[in-house]
C-alpha cells in the first residue's frame, strides 16, 4: 500500500486538533469571500454561488461540472437526480456524503445548463485549486470531462481515461486523480452505469482503506445458538 499521509505543519506548539479548527474556518471563509464572486458573467443570472459541501477535511473530493437548476436554489452540489445516484454509490462502498467533499468546476450555474465556456473555467478554477488546497484530499475524483481535463491539465476524454488514477499536484498538494464518468450521464445509460459502477469500488483501496469485505450472508442462526446449547445442559 502506498503511504499517503497529510503533511505536518511542522509547528510543535500546534496540537493535532488545532490544525484542523484552522484549516476548517479558513475553508468557511474562503466560502465567504466566494459568496460574492462576479469574475464572470454567471454572478449575473445566478441565485447564489455554489460552493461545496461537505467534511472539510475529508480523504475524498468529488469535483463535478457546474451547479444546475435545483444546486443553483439550494446552493448545494449534487442534489438533483444525478445527486441522488451520487449518494447511491457512495453508500454502495459504505461512505456518506457528509464524510467527502463535493464541489464543482464551475461555482455559478449556466444559464438553462450550458456547458462551461473556456473563459468561465479560467476564472473559476482559483476558486477549486484554493479548494483542493484547503482540503488537502488523499483522492480527487473527477467526474465528468470537464473537471477531468482542467485537473489532469490534459485534453484526453473521460472514455479514455475513466478508472485510472494518476499522481498530480493540486494546490500545492500530491492528489491521486481519479476520473469518473459522470452521474448524470450515467443516469440513462445502463452501460455507463455499470462501469461507474465499478470504478468506484476501486475508490476505498485508493483512500489507503480496506477492500470493503464481500457481503456475508445473514448470521440468522447465531443469535438463537446460545438458548439452544443452553437447554443441552
Ligand atoms: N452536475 C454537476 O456537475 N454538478 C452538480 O452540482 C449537479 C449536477
Amino acid at each position: 500500500r502506498r503511504a499517503w499521509r497529510r503533511q505536518d505543519s511542522g509547528v510543535p506548539e500546534l496540537s493535532a486538533a488545532r490544525p484542523r479548527l484552522v484549516g476548517m474556518e479558513a475553508l468557511a471563509t474562503f466560502a465567504e469571500q466566494v459568496s460574492g464572486c462576479t469574475r464572470c458573467r454567471l454572478s449575473q443570472g445566478r441565485t447564489q454561488v455554489v460552493f461545496g459541501v461537505g467534511n472539510p477535511h475529508a480523504d475524498l473530493m468529488f469535483v463535478g461540472e457546474a451547479p444546475g437548476f435545483h444546486e443553483d436554489k439550494q446552493g448545494v452540489p449534487f442534489v438533483g437526480q444525478a445527486g441522488k445516484l451520487l449518494d447511491k454509490l457512495l453508500g454502495g462502498i459504505g461512505l456518506e456524503r457528509s464524510e467527502v467533499y463535493i464541489a464543482n468546476v464551475l461555482k455559478c450555474r449556466p444559464p438553462g445548463n450550458r456547458d462551461p465556456q473556456p473563459d468561465e473555467i479560467e476564472s473559476c478554477e482559483p476558486h477549486l485549486f484554493r479548494q483542493i488546497e484547503l482540503i488537502q484530499p488523499r483522492v480527487v475524483a473527477t467526474l465528468g470531462n470537464f473537471a477531468t481535463k482542467l485537473l489532469s491539465g490534459k485534453p484526453s476524454g473521460i472514455t479514455r481515461v475513466h478508472g485510472q488514477e494518476q499522481e498530480v499536484t493540486l494546490g500545492g498538494n500530491r492528489v491521486l486523480l481519479y476520473p469518473l464518468y459522470h452521474p448524470a450521464a450515467a443516469l440513462y445509460t445502463p452501460a455507463m452505469l455499470n462501469v461507474l459502477q465499478e470504478d468506484f469500488r476501486r475508490i476505498p483501496e485508493l483512500m489507503g482503506r480496506e477492500e470493503i469485505p464481500e457481503l456475508e450472508p445473514e448470521p440468522v442462526l447465531a443469535a438463537a445458538e446460545p438458548a439452544v446449547q443452553l437447554g443441552l445442559f
